[in-house]
């Protein structure tokens, strides 16, 4: 791999493709859409509109780190906050495929709406090699490789561009850091486009999004803290409840699980060896300062058999 060799192939591509139109890039907050928006702004100039869709499922401060993070790097970035769309999509629903179809189709409305009024002909995706073999394998219908779960962009009103497709997570990094994006970004944990959507079985809502923010948010914090880096790391919420004490009585509270696993391109996994001690202090983080947890699990298992997401 030769990010520099790559990086020229891809912005001579993306010109090539866009002619004298315009195109959009959507952020998610993770590594592979930032890079994308990068090489594309490399590529177009002002002729790229890079946005950053606030659908309410994002972690602690997403929005303000994204656009500073990408600001350093001269790419713009304009927040749109959608997240009344999202939840009214995803009440109600608790199976995973179909919460994961009603992000995808809200994700392509609210865009193909973006894309109508910008007048952009083109929309430009983070997807990665991994994406696509697992979407080819069945484990998920990711929402970003539509053509192959049937979907027709075009129904949509956009023309669909993946200059990543090709590359791995430890390449993408390369070129993130060859396009000179800020470590932040370059060395981002991954994030999927369904956002917290991924990490709370059952259904979504406002309320129920909240508790897996704040909870996701203590477990980045003390693995940092305790100089863990793992390749991802997070909070999940369970839909099932169990007892805990509260004040005098009893309460039948909501149940956290702590993920982090080490991993190089996401296709394999195995749980971090977080000591005892830094997993007692984030147990004790989430259950004191967020309302209503009762128990906190922490999740051995390594992909496969499971998924990294629970999802
Ligand atoms: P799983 O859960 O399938 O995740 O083991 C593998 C990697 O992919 C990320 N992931 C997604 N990324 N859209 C994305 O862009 C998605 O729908 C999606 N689902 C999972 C996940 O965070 C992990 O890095």
């Amino acid at each position: 791999m030769d990010p520099r060799g790559f990086v020229d192939g891809k912005v001579a591509e993306i010109s090539a493709a866009v002619g004298d139109q315009r195109a959009l890039v959507a952020l998610s907050g993770g590594v592979d859409s930032a890079t994308v928006a990068a090489l594309a702004h490399r590529a177009l100039g002002d002729r790229l509109r890079s946005v950053f869709l606030d659908d309410g499922l994002m972690r602690v401060e997403e929005a303000e780190q994204v656009t500073a993070d990408m600001a350093r790097a001269g790419v713009t970035v304009e927040v749109r906050e959608v997240a009344g769309e999202f939840f009214a999509a995803l009440r109600g629903i608790a199976d995973p495929e179909d919460k994961r179809k009603a992000f995808r189709d809200t994700f392509y409305r609210v865009l193909g709406r973006l894309v109508a009024e910008s007048g952009c002909a083109f929309m430009l995706q983070g997807t990665i090699a991994a994406d696509v073999i697992e979407t080819a394998r069945g484990v998920k219908t990711q929402h970003n490789v539509l053509e192959q779960i049937g979907v027709d962009p075009k129904g949509y009103g956009l023309t669909i561009l993946e200059p990543l497709k090709e590359l791995f997570k430890p390449d993408v990094r390369l070129v993130a850091r060859e396009l000179g994006l800020p470590p932040a970004i370059s060395e981002r944990m991954p994030f999927p486009g369904p956002g917290l959507a991924t990490r709370i079985v059952g259904e979504v809502t406002p309320e129920r999004t909240q508790t897996v923010r704040a909870a996701g948010a203590i477990v980045e914090e003390e693995l940092a803290l305790a100089g863990i880096h793992p390749f991802q790391c997070f909070a999940v919420l369970l839909d099932d409840r169990a007892t805990g004490l509260a004040g005098e009585g009893r309460a039948f509270g909501q149940i956290v699980v702590i993920r982090s696993v080490n991993s190089e391109n996401a296709m394999t996994a195995e749980p971090t060896e977080i000591p005892f001690a830094v997993l007692r202090k984030m147990q004790r983080r989430i259950t004191d300062e967020i309302a209503d947890v009762t128990r906190v699990l922490y999740d051995l298992t390594p992909k496969p058999p499971a998924t990294i997401e629970y999802v």
